[in-house]
């Protein structure tokens, strides 16, 4: 089809991630040079850079963001992630999605429910030729996420779940997109300089160094509306996740502990993130790292999407199907497989090379 953009990507939910991602597309779009892309880990991936990115259709449930251009919905609260650069009108629309389980008990007070007529969203999918279908719902939705998996399954996409629900590293939904000829990528998205990734280098350095980490917890607040879901819905199915993670950093066991603690509202979009490591070094003399990480969290998880989208297109275009590994392992906390930070960079580089 002639004036195709390059790779067509659809975005459900569009929360605070969505904002991130739509104002790094238009920030990186003319980015060419690397001195000009300061902040990405990739300016080019499989010849593809961020301006070849395109946002072709979006799905909410919130009156403020839906039937608005999705350059003013990302806007709207309750997003509360900052602005960091200029947004001009992409004549996308936001289409209403079906609530399902998108809301919680305490998200249901400052979500506003639109009451437009719901989107027929597998059909909507196939008429904007989208290629892949990223998920930023809140990770309470989890029925809602599975039902948007199954529209992307209809409509022919690949399927990103950057949720911590298991979609990627559940097998009977890694089989179900592998019989459909589709990439699947997941699951919870790693933050480029998040508390997972901070933590799991911290470890490993310690224990390259010959320290051996007896116990480390890693703690977090944050004020998104996505902090206020985990506290009410999915603290300890995050707990195991990160846990999980966090632990295989280590080549030996510890006592540890990661999850995220509570939601603080004025620190609007922020995250503090607190870390303890105690481990005992030469001759068993003690060492211990106190610790504190202060981010930003929907710019954090940017540059991480813009690679998977473009790792997701060349998985696309080489007929790949199923969980991909290499992008799950590089990309994800809760891949398929659990590997090393190394061998997950490793698997990566040699795909996209
Ligand atoms: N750095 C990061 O921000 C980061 C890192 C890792 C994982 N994640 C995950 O990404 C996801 C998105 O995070 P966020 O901060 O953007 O969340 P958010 O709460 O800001 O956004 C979620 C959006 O989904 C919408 N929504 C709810 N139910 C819906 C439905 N049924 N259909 C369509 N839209 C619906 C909400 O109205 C909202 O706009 C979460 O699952 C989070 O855990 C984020």
């Amino acid at each position: 089809m002639p004036n195709l953009p390059r790779i067509r990507v659809a975005l459900i939910g569009v929360g605070n991630c969505a904002s991130a991602l739509v104002q790094g597309l238009q920030y990186y779009r003319n980015c060419k040079k690397n001195e000009e892309c300061l902040g990405l880990r990739n300016l080019v991936l499989g010849g593809f850079y961020p301006g070849d990115i395109e946002i072709v259709a979006t799905f909410d449930i919130d009156a403020r963001k839906v039937g608005k251009d999705l350059t003013e919905a990302i806007f709207a609260p309750p997003n509360n992630a900052p602005k960091i650069s200029e947004v001009q009108p992409v004549g996308v629309l936001v289409n209403k999605g079906p609530v399902l389980d998108g809301l919680g008990q305490r998200t249901r007070n400052i979500v506003e429910v639109s009451n437009q007529p719901e989107d027929n969203v597998a059909k909507t999918l196939k008429q904007t030729d989208t290629e892949i279908a990223i998920n930023l719902l809140p990770s309470g939705a989890v029925k809602a996420s599975e039902w948007y998996a199954e529209q992307a399954l209809a409509a022919g996409c690949a399927f990103v779940n950057a949720a911590p629900n298991f979609i990627a590293s559940d097998s009977s939904w890694a089989k179900q997109f592998e019989k459909a000829g589709l990439p699947l990528a997941g699951d919870d998205l790693i933050d480029q300089v998040g508390a997972t990734t901070l933590h799991k280098t911290l470890l490993q350095l310690l224990s390259m160094n010959g320290v051996h980490v007896t116990e480390t917890y890693q703690l977090d607040v944050g004020g998104g509306t996505e902090s206020l879901d985990t506290l009410e819905r999915t603290r300890d199915m995050k707990r195991t996740v990160k846990t999980k993670s966090v632990e295989s950093a280590l080549p030996y066991k510890a006592e540890v502990v990661a999850g995220s603690t509570d939601y603080v509202d004025f620190l609007q979009n922020k995250r503090d993130s607190y870390f303890w490591i105690k481990g005992m070094h030469f001759c068993n003399v003690p060492v211990q790292i106190d610790l504190k990480l202060s981010t930003v969290d929907a710019p954090n998880a940017g540059s991480v999407l813009l690679d998977v989208i473009r790792a997701s297109k060349i998985a696309l275009d080489r007929g790949l199907k199923g969980a991909i590994m290499p992008i799950c392992a590089y990309a994800f906390k809760h891949p398929p497989k659990t590997v090393s930070l190394e061998k997950a960079e490793e698997m990566f580089a040699d795909f996209i090379a």
